[in-house]
C-alpha cells in the first residue's frame, strides 16, 4: 500500500519503535493517529508531525480503543492503516506468575490489538481494503526463562495474525507481523514484575536502533508480506527461510 495521504493509526507512539513508526509515516506523507497513555509525549510528537492527531488511550480499556478509533474516522473520514504496537513484558518465573498481571499482558499485547483491529475492519472493508501491521517479538520463537507470560501473549498474536490474514485477504485487507529482536527503548524500564528477581538481563542499549525496526513496518505496508523479521537468525528460528 502507498503510504502517501492515507491514514494510519500507531499505538504505542510515545516512544521507542511506535513513535519512530509514527515520524517514518509522516516522513512519508501519511497522516498518523498517534496513540498511547502519555498525553504529554503525544502532542509534543504531534507538534512535529504535520496532519497528525494525538489521542491518550490506554490500549487495556477496550471502549476507550472503540471510541478512540471511532474519533479517528470521524476526524479524517478514512483509515487505510493500523499498527499494534504498543506493549510490555513481565518477568516472572512459571511459579510466580501473578495472575492480574498475567490478565493485564494479554489485555495489552493480545486482546487489545484483536480489540483495534475489530473496530477498523469494517471500515477497511468499506473503503475496500487496508493494511493492518501487529508488532510481535522474536521471544515468540524463544523459550527465555522468566519470560513465559510475555513470549506466550507474542505467541497468542502470532496464531491470531494469521489466523486474521487469511479470513481478511478476500476484502484486500493485509495483515502483517513484525517481530523485532533486542531494540534500544524504554521496554527494558517498563517490564512488569519484580525487578530484584530479573530474569536474564538484555542488553536493550545495545540493541537494533527504532528507527530500524520502523523501515521494517514500512516496508510491510508497502509490501504486505505475512511476516518480517529484524534479522535472518529470526528467521530461521520461525521456521522461515533463510
Ligand atoms: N524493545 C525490544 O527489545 C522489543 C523486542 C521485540 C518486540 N518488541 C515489541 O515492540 C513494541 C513496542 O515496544 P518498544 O520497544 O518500543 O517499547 P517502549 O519504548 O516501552 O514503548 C512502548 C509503547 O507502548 C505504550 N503502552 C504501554 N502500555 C500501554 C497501554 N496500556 N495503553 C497504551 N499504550 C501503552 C507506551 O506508551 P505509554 O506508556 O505512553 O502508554 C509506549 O508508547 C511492543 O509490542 C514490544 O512487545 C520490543
Amino acid at each position: 500500500m502507498e503510504i502517501k495521504d492515507r491514514v494510519f493509526i500507531v499505538t504505542g507512539a510515545s516512544s521507542g519503535i511506535g513513535l519512530s513508526t509514527a515520524i517514518a509515516l509522516s516522513d512519508r506523507g501519511g497522516n498518523v493517529a498517534l496513540l498511547a497513555r502519555s498525553t504529554d509525549a503525544l502532542k509534543e510528537l504531534a507538534q512535529k508531525l504535520p496532519g497528525s492527531l494525538p489521542l491518550t488511550v490506554d490500549v487495556t480499556q477496550f471502549d476507550r480503543v472503540r471510541e478512540a478509533i471511532g474519533a479517528v474516522h470521524q476526524h479524517y473520514g478514512r483509515i487505510d492503516g493500523l499498527v499494534n504496537n504498543a506493549g510490555r513484558s513481565y518477568a516472572a518465573a512459571v511459579e510466580e506468575i501473578e495472575p492480574a498481571l498475567f490478565d493485564e499482558i494479554f489485555h495489552l499485547n493480545v486482546l487489545g490489538p484483536i480489540v483495534a483491529m475489530q473496530a477498523v475492519i469494517p471500515v477497511m472493508r468499506a473503503q475496500g481494503g487496508g493494511s493492518i501491521v501487529n508488532i510481535n517479538s522474536g521471544t515468540a520463537f524463544m523459550m527465555v526463562p522468566q519470560y513465559s507470560v510475555y513470549s506466550s501473549s507474542k505467541r497468542a498474536l502470532l496464531g491470531f495474525s494469521l489466523t486474521a490474514r487469511a479470513e481478511l485477504e478476500k476484502d484486500r485487507i493485509i495483515v502483517s507481523e513484525v517481530y523485532p529482536f533486542v531494540t534500544a527503548t524504554n521496554f527494558g524500564k517498563t517490564r512488569m514484575g519484580n525487578p530484584a528477581k530479573g530474569g536474564p538481563s538484555v542488553p536493550y542499549a545495545d540493541g537494533d536502533k527504532p528507527e530500524f525496526v520502523a523501515g521494517i513496518v514500512v516496508q510491510a505496508i508497502e509490501e504486505g508480506q505475512a511476516q518480517y523479521f529484524a534479522n535472518d537468525r529470526l528467521r530461521k528460528m520461525a521456521g522461515a527461510g533463510a
